[in-house]
């Protein structure tokens, strides 16, 4: 993958091999940090306010004090954009630590945050959304405060790799058998035309597709229902889906070794897949089912 030459550091713009960090860091030490991906369509960022209101989120739940406010966050985050004259489909990943100093798990005094941003290339996963994806369930493992997007992602990850042993997309984690969300990605059961998916918890990440999803839902009069479904409830799914800012609105076709209904992606997340395109302002998935 292409990363750009210009990366934001601490509101100056530098390239990016002159980033020199510490090793001791608090972010790489401790994972004591935050971070946010914020997807790009040709050039435009996606969903940004979302994104910044976030981050401002999880920085006030681990204390860290960031040196700007949201409207000089985002100033820089477009700023970004111009100088690496980015035209393409990307993401940006940002990230907050609480900065360097010498390892000690109490807060440092006086301690600066380091902050980075860089902007990437990424096409869709047009196959993804146009077929569907397979999926494992996996148990949550995490701790209880998944709502703050902490760089702590070693249980996401080790589920992540588990699914990918298995050839699936992604893992469905649950706590008992109550689905919370995924590795990387919010999910959703759909049944008798209705939408699932766990309620904005501590236990999950509030992801800003889910809200968009809720929005387009609105708008199109179909039930969001914030109300938990288990592991045993995905063999009744009529439909199922998942969403991020990477993977947008993504259809699971099989779990384990359940096929979700005919093993095809349901009319309401192609629905929602239009909505997301129109909102967007992209139009690129092909429909393989009329509806
Ligand atoms: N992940 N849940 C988890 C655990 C996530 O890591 C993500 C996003 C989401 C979806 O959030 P959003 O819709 O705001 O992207 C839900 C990003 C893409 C990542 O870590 O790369």
């Amino acid at each position: 993958m292409y990363v750009y030459p210009i990366i934001l550091t601490q509101s100056s713009f530098t390239h990016k091999d002159s980033l020199k960090y510490p090793f001791e860091e608090r972010g790489l030490q401790f994972g004591d940090g935050i971070y946010e991906v914020v997807r790009i369509y040709h050039g435009t960022y996606y969903l940004l306010e979302a994104h910044v209101d976030r981050l401002f989120r999880s920085a006030e739940a681990i204390k860290i004090q960031l040196p700007y406010n949201k409207e000089e966050l985002t100033n820089l985050l477009i700023e970004l954009l111009e100088k690496n004259k980015m035209t393409n489909d990307g993401k940006v990943y940002m990230q907050v630590t609480r900065g360097s100093a010498p390892r000690d798990h109490v807060f440092p005094a006086d301690v600066m945050p380091n902050i980075y941003a860089y902007v990437q290339d990424q096409s869709r996963n047009l196959a993804g959304l146009e077929n569907g994806v397979h999926a494992i369930t996996h148990r949550d493992i995490r701790w209880e405060n998944c709502y703050i997007k902490s760089l702590n992602l070693l249980p996401n990850v080790l589920a992540k790799q588990t699914a990918k042993d298995n050839d699936c997309y992604e893992a469905i984690l649950h706590k008992d058998s109550t689905v919370t969300e995924c590795s990387s990605s919010n999910v959703y059961l759909v049944k008798d035309g209705k939408i699932f998916t766990h309620p904005a918890t501590n236990n999950i990440l509030h992801g800003c597709v889910r809200m968009a999803i809720e929005r387009f839902t609105k708008e199109m009069n179909i039930p969001f229902i914030e109300e938990a479904f288990s592991v045993e409830d995905i063999s009744l799914a009529d439909e199922m889906f998942l969403s991020s800012s990477t993977s947008e609105i993504t259809p699971v076709v099989k779990v384990d070794n359940t096929q979700i209904a005919d093993g095809e992606p349901g009319p309401i997340t192609i629905n929602l897949q239009q909505a997301y395109e129109r909102d967007a302002n992209i139009h690129e998935i092909k429909i393989k089912q009329t509806l």
